[in-house]
């Protein structure tokens, strides 16, 4: 089993046989910068400073292929061949809360859409510290632990989770037709870091498919909590009206923002609609131009967040700037098989 020396930290790890960087370093309690964790949103890129990893597939927009070529890896894409030493590239504004292992009571349970819950949890002991955009792992009896942001900006002692019902999905169905009022389970986090980067001045595009709205309301909610007055342009996706929620709480922030706008796009829609219609990465290329300086904060399903970066990258973002969420069970063999592999 090699051993892998984080430098950024000084510490030397054992990665098992056939498991990537990022995910022995979670094992060991270490923060390692992450997000999706199956090789396509890039939170997790680092330098090989030493040593050889065989890379998994992952997305090209993930790690282009010169940023390969210059030595740069993703920790959730690589399985060391041998003894190797990486360091994570620093963000200067990414914030790091203590990860932690809490216990917590339902408070709350309410339907948003058809297939979207809204799930309130009451946190015993001290506050929970996060940053908007961030997520947890929720750990129910008898299904595997997964992840879900919070939809609330930070700073109170409920959290509120956005959950949708994946078709046989094992977790997310019995989060719908389990979990009751009272209720005890474990969550750990914070996790992730597509969060609000609080000290950026340039416009904000934000774009939800999906219950992806959670973590860009909690982000949101903090941008107009802390004052940011930058142009901010807001999307949320769905197929149809009934996949569409929030839009009230939209308003109103957009309200009190100012200089924000609220398109939500529907892209099947079953009657005549006076929205946007289509998906929302084509919505984003007609509006938006020139992303150059933005930052850009989605979340979402994996086929909205690839065709999404695409069109970002291509209308003048820097990558550092995007910072996406992709739902999806990182687990999920064939999921990850989906990924286009950089060339
Ligand atoms: C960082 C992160 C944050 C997340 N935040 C949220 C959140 O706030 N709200 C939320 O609803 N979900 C969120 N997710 C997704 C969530 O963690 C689960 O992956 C999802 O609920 C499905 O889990 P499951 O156990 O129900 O399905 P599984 O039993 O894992 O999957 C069952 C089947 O559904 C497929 N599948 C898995 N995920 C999806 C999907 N998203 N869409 C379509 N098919 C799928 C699988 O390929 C499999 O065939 C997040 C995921 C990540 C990685
Ligand atoms: S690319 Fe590795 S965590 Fe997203």
């Amino acid at each position: 089993m090699p051993d892998v020396t984080l430098l950024n930290i000084g510490r030397a790890i054992t990665v098992p046989d056939g498991q990537t960087i990022l995910s022995a370093a979670l094992a060991e309690g270490i923060d390692y910068p992450h997000g999706c964790k199956s090789g396509r949103c890039g939170n997790c890129k680092s330098r090989l400073a030493s040593g050889e990893v065989e890379m998994l597939d992952f997305s090209r927009f993930a790690l282009p292929p010169d940023e390969r070529d210059a030595g740069l890896i993703l920790a959730c894409r690589s399985v060391p061949k041998g003894p190797v030493s990486v360091a994570w590239l620093e963000d200067e504004d990414a914030v790091s809360h203590p990860v932690r292992e809490m216990s917590a009571e339902v408070v709350g349970t309410e339907l948003l859409t058809h297939d979207i819950l809204r799930l309130r949890l009451r946190v015993d002991g001290a506050p929970f510290l996060y940053a908007s955009g961030q997520y947890a792992t929720l750990n129910l009896p008898g299904v595997p632990a997964r992840d879900y942001s919070m939809a609330n900006a930070p700073a109170t002692d409920v959290l509120e989770f956005h959950a949708r019902r994946v078709p046989d999905g094992q977790t997310s169905t019995a989060i719908h037709d389990r979990l009751r009022v009272g209720d005890r389970l474990r969550l750990t986090g914070p996790r992730g870091s597509a969060h609000l980067r609080k000290g950026h001045t340039g416009p904000i595009l934000a774009v939800a498919g999906g219950s992806g709205l959670a973590p860009i309301l909690s982000i949101l909610q903090s941008a107009v909590a802390q004052g940011m007055r930058q142009p901010i342009r807001v999307y949320v996706g769905g197929r149809d009206e009934r996949d569409l929620y929030g839009l009230d709480q939209l308003a109103a922030l957009a309200a009190r923002h100012g200089n924000m706008t609220v398109t939500p796009v529907l892209s099947a829609p079953s009657a005549p609609t006076d929205r946007r219609t289509g998906f929302l990465h084509a919505a984003v290329r007609a509006d938006l131009q020139d992303l150059d300086g933005w930052k850009v904060y989605t979340a979402g399903p994996p086929v909205m967040i690839d065709a999404l970066t695409e069109v970002v990258l291509a209308s003048g973002l820097q990558s550092a700037d995007l910072h996406a969420d992709v739902f999806f069970t990182p687990e999920d063999v064939a999921g990850a098989r989906d990924i286009a592999v950089a060339s």
